[in-house]
């Protein structure tokens, strides 16, 4: 019997491409989809006409810091005048900025400020999203912004996906080896234990951590079978990309400063790229994320909105996609696929979510589209006319 079964759709996968499926309707099973095309006398607790709606995939976000408390508005305006992202985070603003908001916040007001700040990403047709630590620097608040994160899930009706990245910057006056330390031998155990990830980040950087913090991280990290991600190449190359893929991690992010050595090493570790133009934009580089040789090797490529306040404050994947296009030379098909089935990818090397065949998630939206290719046309106005996770309604 099935739960829901919604016909006269044209079922846009995205496993290879954005191409329409010769089937035309959905069956859905104790949210999973367990059929396509099922037989019309089918028994089914529910029916839809879709109207002959598009339907892709539920959109998957794999990098954002979406909870956080305060904002940067006086430091972005600072930077419009000419003050770099380094001198504000040297001066102990930036990050550090966010993280004294963050620490003074309640977990219930962490979960309402995450809220806020991903309602708009939901409303656009994301299912997925990956939410990380870091603006904690410290055991408890590091856990509050987690447990903060895993609420989300329920009132947000999507899955969630914690990230510890208590690596983010090693704290004002400390010891970057001193802190990397605590963050290993007693924060992320912590975080473990008590079920709040089974995955890491550290953020390498001239203003953060170095390549061999990240050796000392991930050795742990994997001993723990967490998934490993790092920030790479964002605004300084320092090797750790080659370095997080032959740690065999699951993605690396940024990559504006990345060249033809890392770009290698993705390829031998099957790393997925993940692109974070708003972050590139916002920031004001130059420098772009070597696209073409990513494509040549087969590295797969995917996006996200990396919102947090300091360097992508707004909140819109379809306009990271869109951004994709316009400024690092994507198709729309990798811009499409890489914030649904590569996306996933960058999560889970084999996700259940992030593209449409028997045996996934039910996560998708209902688009009144002709084309896929409209979302990166006019993404500001896109809104899915319905929307399902695990085949409820949303
Ligand atoms: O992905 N680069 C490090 N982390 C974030 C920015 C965090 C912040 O500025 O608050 C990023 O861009
Ligand atoms: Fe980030």
């Amino acid at each position: 019997m099935f739960d829901l079964v919604i016909d006269n759709v044209r079922i846009c996968s995205c496993e290879q491409d954005l191409s329409c499926r010769p089937e035309t309707a959905i069956g859905v099973e104790a949210g999973r989809i367990t059929a396509l095309d099922p037989p019309p006398e089918a028994p089914r607790r529910r029916h839809l006409d879709g109207g002959g709606r598009l339907v892709l995939p539920g959109f998957v976000d794999c990098h954002t810091h979406a909870v956080y408390a305060g904002d940067r508005l006086d430091e972005y305006l600072a930077r419009l005048s000419g003050q770099s992202y380094e001198a504000q985070i040297k001066a102990g603003g930036g990050i550090f900025h966010t993280v004294q908001a963050t620490r003074r916040a309640t977990l219930t007001e962490l979960i309402d400020l995450g809220v806020q700040h991903a309602v708009p990403l939901i409303a656009e047709g994301v299912t997925t999203l990956e939410v990380k630590s870091g603006y904690g620097l410290e055991r408890e608040t590091e856990m509050r912004l987690l447990q903060a994160a895993q609420a989300l899930g329920p009132i947000l009706k999507s899955r969630i996906v914690p990230t510890f990245l208590g690596a983010h910057v090693p704290p004002p006056g400390e010891d970057p080896a001193r802190y990397l330390e605590r963050v290993m031998d007693d924060m992320l155990p912590a975080c473990i234990e008590t079920g709040l990830t089974r995955a890491v980040d550290i953020y390498v950087d001239a203003i953060a951590f170095g390549p061999e913090h990240l050796d000392r991280l991930f050795e742990r990290a994997k001993s723990l079978s967490c998934a490993l991600h790092a920030h790479t190449d964002q605004r300084t190359r320092l090797g750790a990309t080659i370095r997080a893929a032959d740690w065999g991690a699951v993605s690396c992010d940024h990559l504006d400063e990345s060249g033809p050595d890392d770009v290698r090493a993705l390829a031998r570790s099957g790393t997925v790229a993940v692109l974070l133009p708003t972050a590139a934009l916002f920031l004001g580089q130059t420098r772009k994320p070597p696209v073409d040789a990513l494509r040549k090797a087969a590295v797969p490529i995917a996006i996200a909105s990396d919102l947090n306040p300091g360097t992508a404050p707004d909140p819109s994947l379809l306009r990271a996609a869109q951004e994709a296009v316009r400024h690092f030379s994507l198709t729309p098909t990798e811009a499409l696929l890489g914030i649904t089935k590569n996306a996933a990818r960058a999560l889970d090397p084999q996700p259940d979510f992030g593209t449409l065949a028997v045996g996934q998630s039910a996560d998708f939206n209902l688009w009144d589209l002709s084309r896929p290719e409209s979302l990166l046309y006019a993404p500001g106005g896109c809104r899915p006319t319905m929307s399902f996770y695990r085949g409820e309604r949303r």
